[in-house]
């Protein structure tokens, strides 16, 4: 009977430490690895989830400077944040490491020095960005400067944020530092390069044999095709030392040790585990399977750079075998934000939401083909039609009348019926299609197969209608096979939605009165065989409440509060405020004659975008003023609206046509907005 295991190893991209996760890094990478070890581990296979936290890079160090933190200080608080996020949304990881372990730097050194000593690494001279003032080399995200292409005057030292064009830092015209503005010069530097376009046929050939999604292999194609050398170190303090003579100051790139942490962690597991030396029998197992879950935007490094680190190995480490690669998972049609506000706060969300609320949303909705999106109002929809309206409802009748009409206990079945009998038939079949589903990453189907075992349950369980059957001696025993069957349904729907709903399908596993927990059962084992007859059935408790319509418009309310303040807070931050002008003495000021007049009438300068003439009452007289707030205002909304007036100043012609005197504005985010203008008698005198 012994079967053997099959090794499987995986990993989600290791996210940077460099601020808090949020749903849609976890609909890219997380959810979907966590779903399929949480799966493979049913299956009985020998399972090993590694994941942890990219610690490295000027991204973070520059972040860190601006917080005003060390490094370190930085990246100890986000792993925290982020290794704590994992666990209260169930992702299931063997271990979690970071890159500042102690494990890593030896084989990242390792990797390093056997590339150089076969010939795929290479020390070029080559020049970078200089900062006199702080007698410093200053890496692509210190620098900014105007783009080399459309000229954007506050490009990125690595892309432009305007028309998208990568570049050198090098290459930006007018570059300065972006932390302190001053100009930077270029200046010769050694830096390390790793020659890829030596591994572009052994990539090329490699990448043929893989049958991954079609846009991740054409992509692919092409990238290799494009191969060329890459610098992999850079001029910074963060980071693991170049291992060489000549190379102080000097770094490896981020993207060069990151990847490596996968094989580092699972080092670190290993010592853990008390035996430091198994975690060969994964990376140098060629029978293992790695799976790597990651976001679209990480396609690069995983599918040609990474593997080519590994070609340039004395060490038989394993090429990833599968890389199931989404797409972006967005908040209400925009990316998340937390610095736009558009972001969900978590600490209030798990107040009022399970994790696996949130993880069968995302499931259900996943962005497997193109990107998807969350919103509440689906949110809401999946929790109520789905997970209460479908699963709890099916999980909550059955328990209720098995409580009441069984003794509380698994019946015996009688005879089956054709009904009982196609029943059966298709929850096996629902079963092996949602294998199928998870085996090849399709999270959305497999939702869908779990909502539909929980309706082909609860449509068995009307068309029977065992609350008619417990009525009567005669067809007492046709209700308890009903039960006995639905039962069955029940505890085929706690294996097939415990991937994805793992607390919940726990539940529902004690509900049916099983000793073990979930986790540790095998599936096909408990599938194939037939519950046991008068086993006592555990308590069951309601599995998910109704999400009110006002809970969810407050959420939405909240959302649009929160993107409105930090746009408002924004522009007063990027605004720098005007100095103030030179004293004047208060006869300088009394020589202003300022007025509250009313619009009688507005209307558009012809030829002017943002002119409006208008008539204005300023008690002594009606004024003709020009004023240029066309942009902001219609000439509808002006008319009878109380305005201060400058009503001293000197007429000027503009267009051809008189102003006399000024109606005064404040320059604001969209246009010149009036003051509001006390209720006073028209011709008041302000001063
Ligand atoms: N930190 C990277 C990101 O969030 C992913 C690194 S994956 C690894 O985009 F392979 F480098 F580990
Ligand atoms: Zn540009």
């Amino acid at each position: 009977m012994s079967e053997t295991k099959q090794r499987v190893l995986i990993t989600s991209a290791l996210p940077y430490a460099n601020g808090p996760l949020h749903f849609g890094h976890i609909a890219g990478a997380y959810l979907p690895g966590d779903c399929y070890a949480r799966f493979k581990r049913l299956e009985g296979e020998d399972v090993l989830y590694i994941c942890g936290s990219d610690e490295y890079g000027v991204a973070i160090t520059l972040s860190a400077e601006t917080a005003k933190r060390t490094p370190k200080e930085h990246v100890d608080i986000f792993h925290k944040i982020n290794k704590d996020f994992f666990d209260q949304i169930g992702i299931s990881f063997d271990h979690y490491s970071r890159t500042t372990c102690d494990s890593h730097q030896e084989p990242v050194y390792a990797f390093f020095n056997d590339l150089l000593k076969n010939g795929f690494i290479e020390e070029r001279i080559t020049d970078q960005l200089y900062s006199e003032q702080d007698e410093r080399f200053l890496a692509d995200r210190y620098v900014v400067g105007v783009c080399p292409k459309c000229h954007y005057e506050n490009a990125r030292g690595d892309e432009c944020g305007k028309c998208g064009t990568a570049y050198e830092a090098t290459d930006l015209l007018n570059p300065r530092s972006k932390l302190t503005g001053a100009p930077l010069v270029r200046r010769a530097t050694k830096h390390w390069f790793i020659l890829l376009e030596k591994l572009k046929d052994r990539l090329a050939e490699w990448i043929e044999t893989k049958k991954w999604k079609p846009n991740v292999i054409n992509f692919i194609r092409q990238f290799i095709k494009d191969l060329h050398a890459r610098a992999i170190t850079r001029d910074s303090d963060w980071g693991l030392p170049v291992p060489l003579e000549g190379a102080e100051g000097k770094v490896l790139y981020v993207w060069f040790d990151a990847p490596i942490g996968y094989i580092s962690a699972t080092m670190e597991w290993a010592k853990l585990q008390g035996d430091e030396s198994k975690w060969k029998d994964y990376w140098f197992n060629p029978e293992t399977k790695l799976v790597q879950f990651i976001g679209k935007d990480n396609i690069p490094f995983h599918a040609a750079i990474f593997p080519a680190m590994v070609m340039g190995q004395n060490l038989p480490y394993k090429l990833v075998d599968e890389l199931p690669a989404n797409e972006f998972y967005n908040l209400d049609g925009k990316q998340f934000s937390k610095s736009e506000g558009w972001y969900i706060d978590l600490e209030d969300f798990f107040r009022s939401y399970s994790a696996d609320q949130i993880r069968y949303t995302i499931a259900a909705n996943a962005p497997e083909t193109q990107d998807s999106e969350f919103t509440w109002k689906d949110f809401q929809s999946r929790c109520n039609a789905d997970l209460l309206g479908k699963y709890g409802n099916l999980v909550n009748r059955v328990m209720i009348f098995a409580q009441k009409n069984c003794e509380g206990k698994i019946p015996s079945p009688g005879l089956l019926e054709e009904i009982d009998n196609t029943f059966l038939k298709n929850i096996k079949m629902l079963c092996e299609e949602s294998r199928e589903a998870y085996d090849t990453f399709r999270l959305r189907k497999a939702s869908q197969l779990i909502m539909e075992l929980a309706q082909i349950g609860n449509t068995y369980f009307d068309a029977k209608h065992p609350w008619k059957d417990v009525k009567n001696p005669d067809t007492f025993p046709r209700m308890e096979t009903t039960i006995f069957l639905c039962c069955e349904c029940l505890k085929a729907l706690a294996i097939v939605s415990y991937p994805i709903i793992p607390e919940t399908a726990s539940k529902l596993w004690k509900f049916l009165g099983f000793q073990s927990e979930i986790e540790t059962i095998r599936s096909k084992e408990v599938l194939s065989s037939p519950l046991e007859s008068g086993i006592s059935l555990g308590k069951s408790e309601i599995l998910f409440r109704k999400i009110e319509d006002t809970e969810i418009e407050t959420e939405m309310e909240k959302l649009k509060k929160m993107s409105e303040c930090s746009l408002k807070s924004k522009s007063l931050k990027t605004k720098p405020l005007e100095k103030i002008k030179e004293a004047i003495d208060i006869s300088d000021f009394q020589k202003i004659d300022l007025r509250v007049g009313q619009i009688l009438e507005a209307t558009k300068v012809p030829k002017s975008k943002k002119l409006l003439q208008l008539t204005v009452d300023i008690g002594t007289e009606k004024r003709t003023i020009l004023s240029g707030i066309g942009n902001r205002y219609t000439p509808e909304e002006l008319i009878s609206k109380k305005v201060l007036v400058v009503a001293n100043l000197k007429p000027a012609l503009i267009m051809g046509i008189e102003s006399q005197g000024m109606v005064i504005a404040g320059l604001g985010e969209a246009g010149p907005e009036l003051p509001d203008v006390p209720d006073l008698p028209v011709g008041t005198v302000v001063q």
